[in-house]
């Protein structure tokens, strides 16, 4: 591995966590630089509009904390949490709706936040359910757009980084369940792809 990528583990060096990544592809500082600027847009775009941050469960909550305390306006945050259907839920983007927002966001300005879209299809799905409830505006803050697996094309209004299709980990994204805590993104070695229990 090269110096330059090894820095980038810094506390977590040598830690258990680390030992299955290959390759750091977005830096820890890179992200931080990049949604402190997402925050600035942010909120000189939504100044005196009283937004309402949405976010979807589980993946989001790394992002969507770094990025609400880098708006410097009064928002407020509300979460929905989704599960699969079954296997053609990836065709479809139908997910059943585990938890749904609790305010009410009729008339409201409200700004939806996803870690990753890939092919898009699972935003699409939760884009027209919120619709469907007129608020005032809805957009779109996506921090990894994967665009070559794109199927629906989805206006996004804000967006992090352009990531090449890969399956990565970390800040959110998860391996079943595992590496969400890593505060960088990264390319798993092959052998952890294949030797997890779970
Ligand atoms: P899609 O846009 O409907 O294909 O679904 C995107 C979802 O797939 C995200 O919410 C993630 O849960 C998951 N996902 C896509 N790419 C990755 C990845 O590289 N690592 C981990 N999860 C991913
Ligand atoms: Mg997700």
């Amino acid at each position: 591995m090269k110096q330059a990528e090894r820095e980038d583990f810094g506390a977590l060096e040598g830690s258990e966590l680390v030992e299955n990544i290959k390759e750091v592809v977005v830096p820890a500082v890179e992200l931080q630089t990049r949604i402190q600027a997402l925050g600035r847009a942010i909120s000189v775009d939504y100044a005196g509009k009283d937004p309402i941050i949405v976010g979807v469960l589980k993946g989001v909550v790394f992002f969507i904390a770094d990025l609400l305390r880098a708006i410097t306006i009064p928002v407020e945050v509300d979460f929905i949490a989704v599960s699969n259907y079954s296997v053609e839920t990836r065709q479809t983007g139908l997910v059943r709706l585990e938890k749904d927002l609790e305010i009410p966001i009729q008339g409201r300005h409200v700004l939806f936040v996803e870690d990753v879209i890939d092919t898009g299809l699972t935003l699409n799905y939760l884009l027209q359910n919120l619709k469907a409830r007129q608020p005032a505006s809805l957009e779109v803050c996506v921090l990894f757009d994967k665009s070559s697996n794109r199927l629906i094309n989805i206006p996004l209004k804000y967006k992090g980084f352009d990531l090449p299709d890969r399956f990565v980990v970390g800040y959110g994204l998860d391996y079943r369940e595992k590496y969400r805590n890593l505060p960088f993104v990264g390319l798993l070695k092959a052998d952890a792809l294949k030797k997890s229990p779970h």
